[in-house]
C-alpha cells in the first residue's frame, strides 16, 4: 500500500541473542528430566516457538492451541474464543505457554484460565514481546524477550492482516492515514 512504512525495531540477530538468553534461562529454571510442554499460541508465535525449542538441550515437547481475539485491525476486538485446541493432554505436566506479543492480556488471561482447569503440574508463559502499557487484564509472564513502547510491530511472526509474518526482523508499521 502506497505511504506504508516498515521501521526495524528489533534485528533478527538480536531476536536470536535474545532467545539464546531466554533458553538458558529456561533451562536453568527446569531442572528435573521430565519434558517440558511448550505451547504455542498460533500463528503468531510459531517461528519463537520453533527457535526457543531448539535454544533448549533438555526434552521438550510442542503442541499448538489456536485463539482468535483480533480481527483485520490494529485493536482487541475484546472477544477471544478457542480455534484449535491442543492435541496433547497437559494433566500433570509443566507448561510453558509461548506468546508472540503481550499487549492487552485479553487473549492469555482467557487461555490461562483455560488450561488451568486441566491441572497442569506448573504453567507459565514466554513472551518475546510485551507493551506494558497497554495492558486490561493481568497477567504474569515468567519470560520475557523485550518490552516495547506502544507501537504496532510486525515479522517474525507477526502480522497485519496476515501480511509480514515472514519477515526476519521486528518492523514498526506506520499505515497511511485515511
Ligand atoms: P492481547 O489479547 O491484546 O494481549 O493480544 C495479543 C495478540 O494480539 C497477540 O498474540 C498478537 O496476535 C496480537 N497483537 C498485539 N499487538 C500486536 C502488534 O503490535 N502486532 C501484531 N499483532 C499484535
Ligand atoms: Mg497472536
Amino acid at each position: 500500500m502506497t505511504g506504508t512504512t516498515l521501521e526495524v525495531l528489533l534485528t533478527e540477530e538480536q531476536i536470536q541473542e535474545r532467545i539464546r538468553e531466554l533458553g538458558a534461562q529456561i533451562e536453568a529454571d527446569y531442572p528435573g528430566g521430565e519434558p517440558l510442554y511448550l505451547v504455542g499460541i498460533l500463528k503468531g508465535a510459531c517461528f519463537f516457538l520453533a527457535d526457543l525449542a531448539r535454544a533448549l538441550k533438555r526434552s521438550a515437547r510442542i503442541d499448538f492451541i489456536g485463539i482468535s481475539s483480533y480481527g483485520k485491525g490494529t485493536t482487541t476486538s475484546g472477544e477471544v474464543k478457542l480455534t484449535k485446541d491442543l492435541d496433547m493432554s497437559i494433566e500433570g505436566v509443566d507448561v510453558l505457554v509461548v506468546e508472540d506479543i503481550v499487549d492487552s492480556g485479553v487473549t492469555l488471561n482467557y487461555l490461562l484460565h483455560v488450561l488451568m482447569q486441566r491441572k497442569p503440574r506448573s504453567l507459565r508463559v514466554a513472551a518475546l514481546l510485551d507493551k506494558p502499557e497497554r495492558r486490561l487484564r493481568p497477567v504474569e509472564v515468567a519470560y520475557v524477550g523485550f518490552r516495547i513502547p506502544d507501537r504496532f510491530v510486525v515479522g517474525y511472526g507477526l502480522d497485519y492482516a496476515e501480511d509480514y509474518r515472514n519477515l526476519r526482523d521486528i518492523c514498526v508499521l506506520e499505515l497511511p492515514s485515511v
